[in-house]
């Protein structure tokens, strides 16, 4: 049912739940490690066999043939599904490399066998006995090497989109910056791997998984395994990290799924981590192109950001110019965006796609044009603040941002005025120090969600919906909105999260999951109160519900003695945010030392200060926020996926060799909330911070390094080789 708001009062104009700090209510499960993770669902179905995947030892080119006598006769195997025997399956609008593909490889580490049986150990063994030979063709490993035009030449990429006259302006500019940035492949990295359990009944399924997107999920797996998507159930209650990786369904549930029905038994499977990094997707890498023209007082006239990325498909590269036009004015620009085809495995989204690498080349480019400038690199952003419109889109306004006020708060907080604008002059002994400032934007999406919500007769009331709760806390933001807008208190709310059989929810991506399944949560709350308003005969849109007590006119009735009840509710936002651009702006700042004889970076300090309208709790919030903080010190610092360009895959396919920042590499973290409300993107007034979190400390690391040594380095990570 579509929702209509009631009319009149606001909801949540006086918010007493949501908008408070509130530890997870799923917090206890977790520390004594009952949360049911998918690997860890014993039991959920009985006679569960063991699987385990042969991924291809090459990038491109066809199995000559495998043997599998011996690996099926070995003790304890079940069944063996491999590539040569079974027709190619596992693409759909999901997923572009083929989770499942035949013979024919797209990409190492390509999924080409799955061996059942009845112990881990024994499957893992029997794994070892196939022998596969290939028919190796030669690939396209090297992005500087395929992508057409490089170095970047804007008039060469058909993505091209322009604004007034960039040449002429940039050519008339009394400043001008010109450079070229590099970012990495990257890595999700998460700690729980891909894992399912795939139980088949008849002809229906069930999928225990880890995966942010349910709904997805569930009609890729439909069209990938050829069956009505209403067969198949998925469920994934609790996700050990997902960052973009498991927006997607992949090779572990397409393979538990037909090694199941081969077997006829149920059948787990956890991806091994050494092939998590080449089977499954990864940031792109990028090239990037800055070229900034101003006035002698820091009036941008001139700005073009040009990108080139690869993927497997040539199409859906890392998109990094995204932030570009939202930042900043310009009336004459570039934007251009262009994917070359690679033969590495699946590039796809991970933490604000597109914007991280994206602020690691702009907000550094700002860096260097404040410098060209003599200006101080906060004053230069808020000369050039876009507020009002987004340049080349008049027609939509922006809904509330409030950058300057972050920008100007952070510079407050973090002691900005004691930075020195000669870079390599602060010196503590060994230690060289610097000060790094960084603009953030991050869009705010939002997606359609649906819930149901229970009064269950005894002052109760359960949520469902199949929402996710990736770490971020879902679960208690759903709950603090239910126990507000039902009037009752929070623990007397229950959430059930993540199971296809409950309403479609937004699902967790992009930074709009809390926005948008709380935005959902808040309709079928409406609905309810309407439903327990009719039962007992009063107005349920006029009501104030309090204290297990709906109220009006003097009048009081305890929402118990409507017995039990459901509404389901969905939200879809577009109503609500019709000619508006909806964003989140932030301002990061960072304090480096490098030892001046070994080149060592320690990141000292990092502060966040987000515009993000309405914080739905504080406390959840802040950890999504210094968890992309950490995100981005790793970026900028130390994650590199090497490309092994002869042979064509991740060298450094596992944890030990993909250097993720550790609690050593992490100093004092700070995160603070404007108390701003954005009044278009929905009644809750809330947007996400999943992800502006990791747009823009990069940059304000780096440019921190800078401060502290007089070393650009435009070549990400900023690692010793490149500096020393
Ligand atoms: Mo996010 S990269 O959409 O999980």
């Amino acid at each position: 049912m579509e929702f209509t708001a009631p009319a009149g009062t606001n909801l949540f104009d006086d918010a007493k739940i949501v908008g408070t700090s509130t530890r997870r209510i799923d917090g206890p499960l977790k520390v004594t490690g009952t949360a049911p993770y998918a690997y860890e669902r014993h039991g959920v179905v009985p006679g569960q066999a063991y699987g385990w995947i042969v991924g291809a030892g090459i990038a491109k080119g066809r199995i000559a043939s495998m043997t599998l006598d011996d690996a099926r006769r070995a003790p304890g195997v079940l069944a063996i599904v491999a590539a040569t025997e079974h027709e190619p399956v596992g693409t759909s609008d999901f997923n572009h490399a083929p989770l499942f593909g035949g013979r024919d490889i797209a990409h190492y580490h390509q999924a080409v066998a799955v061996v059942v049986a009845e112990t881990f150990e024994q499957a893992r063994a029997a794994a070892g006995l196939i022998r596969t030979d290939y028919d190796r063709a030669d690939g396209a490993y090297d992005l500087a090497e395929v992508a057409p035009g490089a170095p970047l030449e804007s008039e060469r990429m058909p993505n091209r989109q322009s604004l007034g006259d960039f040449e002429a302006a940039f050519g008339a500019a009394a400043v001008k910056l010109d450079a070229r940035y590099t970012t990495p492949d990257e890595a999700h990295a998460m700690m729980e791997p891909f894992a399912t359990i795939a139980a088949w009944d008849g002809d229906r399924l069930t999928l225990w998984t880890s995966n942010q997107m349910i709904n997805w999920s569930k009609l890729a797996l439909g069209s990938i395994l050829k069956m009505p998507p209403d067969n198949i159930r998925v469920d994934s209650p609790f996700i050990g990290g997902g960052f973009g990786g498991k927006l997607f369904v992949r090779a572990d549930a397409v393979l538990a799924a037909l090694g199941a029905k081969a077997a006829g038994r149920p059948v787990k499977i956890a991806m091994q981590r050494p092939l998590m990094f080449n089977n499954s997707t990864h940031r792109h890498a990028t090239m990037q192109r800055l070229r900034i023209g101003a006035e002698s007082d820091g009036r941008i006239t001139a700005i073009s950001h040009e990108n080139w990325s690869g993927n497997i498909t040539g199409t859906d590269g890392e998109n990094a110019t995204l932030q570009t036009p939202k930042l900043y004015t310009g009336a004459n620009r570039v934007i251009a965006n262009h994917t070359a085809q690679l033969d590495l495995p699946e590039g796809n989204a991970m933490r604000a796609p597109g914007e991280t690498p994206g602020h690691m080349a702009l907000e550094v480019a700002m860096d260097e044009l404040a410098e060209k400038l003599g200006m101080d690199p906060v004053e230069l952003r808020i000369r050039n603040d876009a507020s009002g419109t987004v340049p080349g889109l008049p027609d939509k306004r922006i809904s509330d941002r409030n950058l300057v006020r972050a920008l100007r708060e952070g510079v407050d907080r973090f002691g900005w005025a004691a930075r020195e604008a000669t870079p390599g002059s602060v010196r503590e002994g060994r230690w060289l120090k610097g000060l790094g400032v960084a603009a953030g934007y991050r869009a705010a999406p939002t997606m359609t969600s649906a819930a149901r919500v229970r009064s269950s007769g005894d002052g109760r009331i359960a949520v469902e919906t199949d929402m996710t709760d990736i770490g971020t806390g879902s679960y208690t933001i759903i709950a603090q909105t239910a126990a507000e807008v039902m009037g009752v208190p929070l623990d007397s709310v229950t959430v059930e999260l993540g199971d296809s059989a409950y309403p479609a929810a937004a699902g967790s991506g992009g930074q709009w999951g809390a926005a948008s399944s709380t935005a959902g949560v808040y309709a079928a709350c409406v609905n309810l109160r309407r439903a327990i308003g009719e039962r007992l005969g009063f107005d349920g849109d006029a009501a104030t519900f309090a204290d297990g007590s709906a109220s009006l006119g003097g009048e009081s009735w305890a929402i118990a003695d409507a017995g039990e009840l459901s509404a389901d509710g969905k939200m879809t936002f577009g109503d609500f945010q019709r000619g508006y651009d909806v964003g989140t702006y932030a301002g990061h700042f960072a304090e480096v030392r490098v030892d001046a004889y070994t080149g060592q970076v320690k990141i000292e300090r990092m502060l966040a200060v987000c515009d993000a309208g309405r914080i739905l709790n504080p406390l959840s919030a802040r950890s999504q926020v210094i968890g992309g903080m950490v995100m981005a010190a790793g970026a900028a610092l130390t994650e590199d996926l090497h490309v092994d360009k002869r042979f064509g895959f991740f060298a450094n396919h596992d944890l030990a060799g993909y250097e993720v920042p550790v609690h050593a590499d992490i100093p004092h973290q700070e995160v603070v909330f404007l108390d701003t409300l954005d009044p278009v993107i929905s009644p809750m007034k809330a947007k996400g911070v999943g992800e502006l979190g990791i747009c823009g400390p990069g940059a304000a690391i780096a440019n921190a390094f800078y401060n502290a040594t007089g070393i650009r380095v435009r070549d990400y990570p900023i690692t010793v080789d490149k500096y020393l």
